[in-house]
């Protein structure tokens, strides 16, 4: 039996765990072992694991005595219970709650403003000159700053924050370090949420507190922890789409030509980015609320279910290839935003920044390359999200504008 989580190869960064490929071909549904000896299933067909992460017996209650944690960590982190963790109907009451936050029509409003944060990021990076690591001044940078402005959160204390999720995040964290690293942080978020009482202040967390909070709908602790969740998933996720996609797009001359030539490919792009990194590593983990059957295969109530999005963007029934990174193929069906009831709330947030991003990171920086022999690119093979821990760059500073 296999143990669970399994490792990317050092050898062939991009791709998912091997094993996903080899089990998807002999037993898709299987049984593994984790971290505390307990045991779950696994799927890595694109369809089963669809199927399960929509299905009305399977829970994402991590307070079930029985709820397959992956690390010691992740226990922790997951029993801090923000709604991502609740089943409908309490879960899909607090979703409505914030999704007009989200719908598309607000986050394309944000557009301008995004563009502003990013010439302002340029200029800083420029003034700076090369040699500079791209994941501290871009790729961390623009996710921090946007999700302050959009939460109302002083950017000032990004560092602090940024710190305390790294620990979070890392599935080599012992369980103390992560309740140390929460504790900080919900005591931080706490003051955040506090200053906005009486305030009616216009960003996301006033208006939340406005709301639902000073109404009595919501309590102030479960205002906290929803924050925490939308500060976290709103920055550390697409700081590293951003530094690995550019490392890809790099990696892969021919295909960045591509999207170069003709701008109006970048959406596509980002779409084939997000399916082929996939920096999802740890999501997608439920539980059998019910006895129910998948694929001809019975599965009862109380059994932990592992449902790695990475496996289902590489199944080869579904995208053809999928070890080809190629941005003109329809790779819109990904499932890198999860499926189902908790599929991304911030999803369209995601997209415009990685594709203002990409569409103007490599004119502003001609010539920009990794400063790094490939074989000492730090890639967090440990992380709960994929991506690389630093990316030092350079580019020709003569023709940048
Ligand atoms: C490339 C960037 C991102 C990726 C890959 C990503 C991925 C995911 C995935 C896979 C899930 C589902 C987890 C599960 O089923 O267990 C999820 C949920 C969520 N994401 Fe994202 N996310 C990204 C960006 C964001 C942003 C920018 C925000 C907010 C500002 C955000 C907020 C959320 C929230 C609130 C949930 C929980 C939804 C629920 O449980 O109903 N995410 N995300």
């Amino acid at each position: 039996m296999k143990t669970y989580p399994m490792q990317r190869e050092k050898t062939c960064p991009f791709a998912p765990p091997p094993e996903y490929q080899e089990l998807r071909d002999t037993e898709p549904i299987s049984r593994v072992r984790l971290y505390d000896g307990r045991k779950a299933w696994l799927f890595t067909r694109y369809e089963d694991i669809r199927a399960v992460l929509a299905h009305p017996a399977v829970s994402a209650e991590t307070l079930n005595p029985d709820f397959p944690f992956l690390t010691p960590g992740d226990k922790i982190s997951k029993q801090a219970q923000s709604f991502q963790r609740w089943d409908d109907p309490r879960h899909a009451t607090r979703r409505r709650m914030l999704m007009p936050f989200f719908t598309i029509k607000r986050i394309r409003a944000m557009r301008p403003r995004i563009r502003e944060m990013i010439d302002d990021i340029y200029a800083r990076m420029l003034a700076i000159g090369p040699p500079l690591d791209l994941v501290e001044h871009l790729a961390l940078a623009l996710p921090s700053s946007v999700a302050c402005d959009l939460l109302g959160v002083d950017y000032e204390t990004h560092e602090f924050f940024e710190s305390r999720f790294a620990v979070r995040l890392d599935r080599r964290s012992t369980a103390e370090q992560v309740q140390a690293a929460n504790t900080e942080v919900r005591a931080f978020v706490d003051d955040v949420v506090r200053s906005k009482y009486g305030a009616n202040k216009p960003d996301l967390i006033g208006q939340f507190v406005t709301q639902h909070v000073e109404t009595g709908e919501v309590s102030h602790e479960d205002a906290v922890t929803d924050a925490v969740l939308l500060l976290l998933a709103g920055h550390e996720t697409t700081a590293n789409m951003i530094a690995l996609g550019t490392l890809a797009l790099l990696e892969h001359p021919d295909q960045l030509a591509l999207i170069r030539k003709d701008p109006t490919t970048v959406p596509n792009a980002v779409e084939e980015l997000l399916r082929f990194l996939t920096i999802s590593q740890s999501m997608g983990v439920r539980i059998a609320a019910d006895d129910f059957e998948i694929a001809g295969q019975p599965i009862a109530a109380g059994d932990g279910l592992i449902l790695p999005v990475a496996a289902g963007n590489w199944d080869d029934s579904v995208f053809s290839h999928p070890e080809q990174f190629d941005v003109t193929r329809e790779a819109r069906g990904h499932i890198t935003f999860g499926f189902g009831p908790h599929v991304c709330l911030g999803q369209p947030l995601a997209r415009l920044e990685l594709e203002e991003v990409f569409s103007t990171l490599f004119d502003r920086f001609p010539g920009l390359r990794v400063d790094l022999p490939p074989d000492e690119v730090p890639f967090k093979f440990d992380a709960v999200f994929y991506g690389l821990h630093r990316l030092p760059i350079v580019w020709d500073e003569k023709e940048s504008a």
